[in-house]
């Protein structure tokens, strides 16, 4: 069908906001540390590892990159489970490491992004263990949520508040006699007592650990459960079961309560009182954009991850809907907007979007990225999306970590075409070479077995293959640095035939179909890339099935 894709306007739903930070329309690149690249040999990544690695990064055309936790932690959720946050743990290197890293980035051009857990800490911390010990109402236990049972006995929990990993948000203390004691709060696991953000103690810790960073020189914070610190007063019932999902969208009386944002505020000032521009961006599970930009007012964080647009299905009207309310939304607070496909949390979006086709879930993750590349604002790229990796979705039960994995049963998990909804399966180590024992993730083996078929998918493996994902990526992040239309700019939407998005920016055209058919469109300008080789007609073009190209005007 030829249809036509005239440049008549809309409203624009995006204007530049004011403001130049470097983060605006930053790349940032995610770097899950354990299974990114290891050095020595354990089969887990390290932070020497990360460091060697990151030429990859710079070559792809990152601006910045994000390091999951590295820091000491008996390791009950991947290390956010945080026992001394000014400490690396063994397992992924030493302090100097983590200078070391920090330096040879910024050598390379490269911002670090740390993660920080405040909402809490590792049941080993020694605030718990402290807590464990004392005495109920005591001053050890102020800093976290310690409750009496409900029941007779005090043999219920304090009320019915459930963990996001599965089973009860209340474990029950067991005092030194071996009589049963006191209830403490988890969101999260046992081993994850949340903190109380009520007692000074811990707001003026975590000033001071941020500082602690921030003197080794990162250029930022992603903010972990920024929305979990405060919970609401007097902890209410719910009344329902299946209340919080991972990145879920509910309105909870633990998720999202209006208190955190004063503590953000005062971390911005914090930032705001180091030199160079230091972020902090929001991991914030919110029930609308609306609420989700809230943290990203001008006195508050920098940026929030956009989960809105992860969770949009593979249809036009559908994107389109949530590109604009999310635009217009932090728009309304001078904010940019940040594009996230996947993350340590989610199935890997080439399976996402498969639909039972690996190789149309590829098709269609390719087109994603140029369309979140073109898009205002700033990216999220998480490690191996770059090489088209899919979820992994026959890991052996027996090499799992995942703590939900362990809580919960996959009945009633959302499988979203991974294995079962658990997190192990988009956390398997990167291939960097065609061969070797873990394809080049380091010189052992890898703490999550790597399928045959990676070795065809390694950095080796693609580099120089112009039809390849990671040279797709490395062309569009050039394009995006070279042409000033694309970042921090306004955008309008062009009108295009159903299934197909065409948004302009200030000298360029970016073109998506969804369909599972080829669109013929008036050739909008001048072709610099494409998902998918287009084919051209007198003055039209066929644009494949999920298929994305990218056009100067
Ligand atoms: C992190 C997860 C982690 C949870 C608890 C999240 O949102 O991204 O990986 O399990 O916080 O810290």
């Amino acid at each position: 069908m030829t249809q036509e894709l005239t440049t008549s306007l809309q409203a624009d739903t995006a204007r530049p906001s004011g403001g130049s930070g470097w983060w605006r329309d930053a790349v940032i690149y995610q770097v899950y540390v354990r299974s990114f690249a290891d050095s020595d040999g354990d089969g887990i990544g390290d932070l020497r590892g990360a460091r060697e690695r990151l030429p990859h990064l710079a070559g792809l055309g990152a601006d910045a990159v994000w390091l999951t936790p590295f820091y000491a932690s008996p390791q009950a959720d991947g290390g956010y489970d945080v026992a001394d946050y000014r400490a690396v743990d063994p397992l992924f290197g030493t302090l100097a490491d983590a200078d070391d890293l920090v330096r040879t980035a910024h050598e390379l051009g490269l911002r670090v992004i740390v993660d920080v857990v405040p909402n809490h800490t590792s049941d080993r911390h020694p605030w718990f263990r402290a807590a464990l010990t004392g005495r109920p109402g005591g001053p050890d236990r102020a800093r976290y949520h310690f409750r009496p049972g409900r029941g007779a006995g005090g043999e219920l929990p304090p009320n019915d508040w459930e963990s996001v990993f599965g089973g009860p948000a209340w474990t029950r203390t067991t005092g030194p006699d071996g009589a049963p004691g006191e209830w403490y709060l988890h969101l999260f696991a046992p081993e994850q007592p949340d903190l109380n953000w009520d007692c000074s103690e811990v707001r003026e810790e975590f000033d001071s650990v941020l500082r602690f960073w921030l003197d080794l020189g990162v250029d930022g914070f992603r903010i972990d459960v920024a929305h979990g610190m405060v919970k609401a007063a007097g902890m209410p019932d719910i009344g329902r079961t299946e209340q919080a999902k991972l990145i879920g969208s509910q309105v909870l009386p633990f998720f999202d309560q209006d208190g955190v944002h004063e503590i953000h505020r005062s971390w911005r000032r914090l930032l705001d009182s180091y030199p160079g521009d230091r972020i902090g961006v929001a991991e914030a599970w919110a029930p609308s954009p609306e609420r989700l930009a809230l943290y990203v007012r001008p006195d508050e964080l920098h940026q929030a991850f956009n989960f809105q647009f992860l969770k949009s299905p593979w249809d036009a009207a559908a994107m389109r809907t949530v590109i604009d309310e999310s635009l217009a939304a932090t728009a309304s607070v001078g904010a940019p907007t940040t594009w996230v496909l996947s993350n340590h949390d989610v199935v890997r979006h080439p399976t996402r979007y498969a639909d039972g086709s690996p190789a149309r879930g590829l098709r269609r993750a390719r087109a994603a990225a140029l369309l979140t590349l073109a898009l205002p604002g700033s990216v999220y790229l998480y490690q191996g999306e770059e090489l088209g990796l899919p979820e992994v979705v026959d890991l052996p039960d027996a090499c799992r970590q995942d703590p939900a994995f362990f809580r919960t049963s996959a009945e009633g998990q959302d499988g979203q075409d991974g294995q079962d909804g658990f997190r192990d399966g988009c956390r398997v180590p990167l291939p960097w070479s065609r061969s070797g024992a873990s394809y080049g993730f380091g010189p052992g083996g890898s703490w999550l077995p790597q399928p045959a078929a990676w070795a065809g998918l390694s950095v080796e493996a693609q580099t120089g293959d112009p039809g390849s994902t990671l040279e797709l990526y490395r062309s569009a992040l050039a394009l995006r640095r070279e042409l000033p239309g694309l970042g921090d700019s306004g955008m309008t939407w062009l009108d295009a035939p159903a299934g197909v998005l065409a948004l302009a920016r200030p000298g360029f055209v970016c073109t998506l179909n969804t369909l599972g058919e080829e669109v013929e469109l008036p050739v909008p300008g001048r072709a610099l890339l494409s998902s998918a080789p287009l084919a051209y007609r007198a003055a039209t073009v066929r644009i494949p099935p999920d298929c994305c190209a990218w056009w100067a005007i």
